[in-house]
């Protein structure tokens, strides 16, 4: 199904699906990375060889588009999803109409296969919108393609990832970094390298249809253990500030008017909710994968933030 196949994947251009879109090409797929920005999409064209890897203008948003993408695929990918709204990308939008969307496009070509990528934590009783909307995408998902398999990341973490960049960047600039509802907020952070393993396996193994899986990394960390991983790997003694819920909430009022909003109050609103996986979720394990650790990779990409002249090992904030 890989070897040869034809695998269309929405969203390969983001982070998780440059790793995934690399993988698929060394397993020596025919991959299409369907995107609205179809010239970072063609920056993957090298990871494979001449005319294995195609890039192609899509839209979750137009359906036509999402069709024309999808034809003759024997394997379909969606990874599109969004952190904040912003104009027409609405998350009901974007992660439950485009998510159906996909799927119809995946029967309706007569795909075998199709992987959803979702995120932990999606609830239709969840408070915040995208968790609810990352779960009405996985209803709609199953009612239009039933054997779908659905993958369900905690927090990701490799270079160009969001949350450690984000916080070792911060950690540059401010004297104190923020412990939002006290830092007791739980996660377990996978790394990108076992996300995108998971993905070509389960796209091998037709055992794998119509399953849930949840992906986690070998450890659990509080909010403030994250943070404190952030600043041992970037040298930086910084003080860790409770921040109330309430509080964060009012900053991210006027954070979320950024055009690439830092903060806002729907993330708030998911970090009021532990972030790991459940304990009877199939997950890498069930993949034959061995998670890899936050401390095997995150400080060697969050080097670039050192402080000059600080020690390689830097003690504990
Ligand atoms: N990263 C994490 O920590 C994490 C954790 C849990 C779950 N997830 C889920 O994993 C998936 C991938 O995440 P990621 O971190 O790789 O995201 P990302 O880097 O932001 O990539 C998102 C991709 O979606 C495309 N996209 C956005 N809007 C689109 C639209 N309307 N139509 C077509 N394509 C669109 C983007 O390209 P264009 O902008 O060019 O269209 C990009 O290729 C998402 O569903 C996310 O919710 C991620």
């Amino acid at each position: 199904m890989i070897n040869g196949g034809r695998v269309v994947v929405f969203g390969g251009s983001g982070f998780l699906g440059r790793h995934i879109v690399r993988r698929l090409a060394k397993a020596g797929a025919r991959i299409i990375v369907a995107a609205r920005d179809a010239e970072a999409a063609a920056q993957l064209k090298p990871v494979g060889d001449p005319g294995q890897v195609v890039p192609r203008r899509a839209d979750l948003l137009d359906e036509a588009s999402v069709a024309a993408a999808a034809a003759g695929a024997d394997v379909v990918v969606n990874l599109v999803g969004i952190l904040f709204e912003s104009g027409r990308q609405s998350f009901a939008a974007v992660h439950t109409q485009g998510a159906r969307r996909v799927a119809e496009a995946a029967s309706a070509a007569g795909a075998k296969r199709l992987i959803h990528v979702s995120a932990v934590g999606a609830a239709p009783t969840s408070r915040s919108l995208y968790a609810r909307t990352k779960a009405a995408g996985e209803a709609a998902v199953r009612e239009a393609f039933p054997h779908a398999t659905i993958v369900r990341p905690s927090i990701v973490f490799g270079p160009e990832d969001v949350f450690f960049n984000r916080f070792a960047a911060m950690a540059r600039f401010t004297p104190a970094l923020p412990l939002i509802g006290g830092g007791h907020t739980r996660f377990q952070p996978v790394y990108v390298g076992d996300v995108a393993e998971a993905v070509l396996r389960i796209a091998a193994d037709p055992a794998t249809a119509g399953k849930t899986y949840e992906l986690g990394g070998p450890r659990v960390y509080t909010f403030r253990e994250v943070l404190e991983v952030v600043l041992r790997a970037t040298g930086r003694r910084r003080l860790l500030v409770p921040l109330p819920f309430w509080a964060a909430d009012l900053e991210a009022l006027f954070l979320e008017r950024l055009p690439k909003p830092l903060l806002t109050r729907d993330q708030v609103k998911l970090l009021r909710r532990d972030n790991v996986v459940g304990a009877n979720a199939p997950g890498l394990a069930d993949l034959g994968i061995t998670p890899t650790s936050v401390e095997a990779v995150v400080p060697a990409y969050l080097a670039r933030y050192r402080r000059a002249g600080a020690a390689q090992s830097a003690p504990s904030p």
